[in-house]
């Protein structure tokens, strides 16, 4: 039998490459993407693993990349950017760059191999998504909006796409042990009013990271949608993803967000009071 082909955007490094792994260990035809597929370091490289180049959100290199793929049965979208700000200081051109990569590239991609899913009667399309859509925090409001964003397209659109055997689904990590700290972009202004407290969500953000889960765990969960017979709508892994789940369920919006603020160190009350006293800016 041919073996499905499974296109893995993002797959130099981190969740796209333990996925783009786990699905050549079992079987698939594995196409892994990269901007530069020729900066990839050779112990980075999987063998059985395809590299082409692509930069998600660049209509010409996505139809290009597809050309060169052929037919899809199985899209990973994970190529994404990490991004963070006071929203007050995050420029307009940094959101559109974020929402291309994360939000209206993924989906474009998404848009172009639907087709031919439907007409084979099978596809699956996975988006990786990011828990902190179902938990925002202070200072990522850019990339929680994206992150949601891409769920809504998801969610919503799933229902049309399941007559045909073709499933669309949301994985959302926690914090996972990638190194995404050190690629997140961070605006932040010289004289920020908002530095104090920017410094320590990211300081938490970095420190929640690096003791996160392996990306081959979440690997194995995109599997897992993948192979299910019929896929949920929504898996997330990492960051006790049950246990916070569960307990979202019992808190209001409030609650979740003083929740996840919490999480990370943010405590606005801990900031008024602080900033009492202090010159207005
Ligand atoms: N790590 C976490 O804690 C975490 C948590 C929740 C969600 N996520 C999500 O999981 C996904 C993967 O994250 P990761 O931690 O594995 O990060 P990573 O190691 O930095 O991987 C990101 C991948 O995306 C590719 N990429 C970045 N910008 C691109 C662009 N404009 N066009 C095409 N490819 C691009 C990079 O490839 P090249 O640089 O080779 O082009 C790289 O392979 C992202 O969508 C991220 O938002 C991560």
């Amino acid at each position: 039998m041919t073996p499905r082909t499974a296109l893995v955007t993002g797959a130099s490094s981190g969740i796209g490459r333990s996925t783009a792994q786990l699905l050549a260990d079992r079987g698939y035809r594995v196409v892994g993407t990269s901007r530069d597929p020729g900066k990839i370091a050779a112990g980075d490289r999987i063998p059985n693993v395809e590299y082409l180049p692509l930069e998600v959100g660049d209509p010409d290199s996505m139809r290009a990349c597809l050309v060169a793929v052929g037919k899809v049965d199985v899209l990973v979208n994970n190529a994404g950017e990490s991004q963070c700000g006071p929203i007050e200081e995050i420029p307009a051109a940094a959101i559109e760059r974020l929402f291309t990569v994360n939000v209206l590239g993924p989906v474009q991609l998404m848009q172009l191999v639907l087709p031919e899913m439907r007409a084979n009667r099978f596809g699956r399309v996975v988006m990786v998504g990011s828990m902190l859509a179902s938990f925002p925090v202070a200072f990522r409001s850019s990339y929680v909006a994206s992150k949601a964003a891409l769920r809504g397209f998801t969610s919503a659109a799933r229902a049309e796409l399941q007559p045909y055997g073709v499933s669309l689904t949301t994985v959302e990590p926690g914090s996972i042990n990638t190194g995404l700290s050190q690629r997140r972009t961070k605006y932040l202004a010289q004289s920020s009013p908002y530095r104090s407290a920017f410094d320590t969500v990211l300081s938490a953000l970095d420190r929640r990271e690096s003791r996160g889960i392996p990306p081959e765990k979440v690997a194995a969960t995109i599997v897992r949608a993948v192979e299910s017979d019929r896929p949920r709508s929504l898996y997330a892994v990492g960051s006790r993803a049950p246990l916070a789940f569960a307990v979202r369920r019992v808190l209001t919006d409030g609650g979740v967000s003083r929740l996840a603020n919490a999480q990370h160190d943010y405590h606005p009350r801990r900031v008024l009071r602080a900033s009492r006293g202090a010159a207005p800016s």
